[in-house]
């Protein structure tokens, strides 16, 4: 499969999740695609021991046999990537950081050279986040594509609905349509 989807909230069909929903919309509008999703939150995936067996052996694989096999070999197939995120504490979800932290066995081969979409729902603030992918996507030559979208009203002081960020919802589509065309003219 050509893409796939890290679903980092755990509170599925949600703010994070209906953005992603109006980008694959977008993506299929140009025909069918294969997707493959993960539900961070209901993967059986150990925090990275830092242990560094993947950095010193000759496959560079982790130690850990876990869901993050499935993971490891999707991903590598994979010519495009969503991380789809809500903003936790200051940070992507401790479900899809952990995913991350387990990436370092990629990172040594075969991370690099992807398209990441990065999809990001948050109250006040995001810029820690936005800062990490930007900070890694030349390093590892990424195409980077970063929406990101608020569900807060300031001046209510109450969450929006994402079904009132329609800019947003919008914008993931017009992202799939583009990245759909793309990947057409590729194949
Ligand atoms: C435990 C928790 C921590 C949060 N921390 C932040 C935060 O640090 N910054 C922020 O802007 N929003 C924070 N939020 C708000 C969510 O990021 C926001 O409501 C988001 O739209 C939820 O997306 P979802 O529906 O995909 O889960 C937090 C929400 C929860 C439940």
């Amino acid at each position: 499969m050509k893409f796939i989807v890290f679903h980092g909230s755990p509170r599925k069909n949600q703010n994070s999740d209906t953005l992603v929903d109006y980008f694959i919309r977008g993506l299929k509008l140009g025909g069918d695609k294969e997707i493959k999703h993960f539900y961070t939150n209901e993967l059986n995936i150990k925090p990275c021991q830092g242990c560094l067996t993947c950095a010193t052996s000759a496959d560079h694989s982790c130690a850990i046999k876990d869901d993050m096999v499935e993971v490891y070999s999707a991903y590598k197939k994979a010519n495009t990537i969503v991380f789809a995120t809500p903003m936790y504490w200051g940070y992507m979800t401790a479900q899809l950081k952990t995913v991350f932290d387990r990436m370092e066995a990629l990172a040594w081969e075969g991370f690099g050279n992807k398209t990441f979409v990065v999809i990001i729902t948050y109250r006040h603030h995001c810029e820690s986040t936005i800062a990490f992918f930007e900070r890694i996507a030349p390093f590892f030559n990424i195409k980077l594509f970063i929406i990101t979208c608020r569900t807060y009203n300031e001046d209510e002081q109450k969450d929006i609905p994402i079904s009132m960020c329609q800019d947003q919802l919008e914008e993931a589509y017009r992202l799939g349509i583009e990245l759909g065309k793309i990947e057409k003219e590729k194949d």
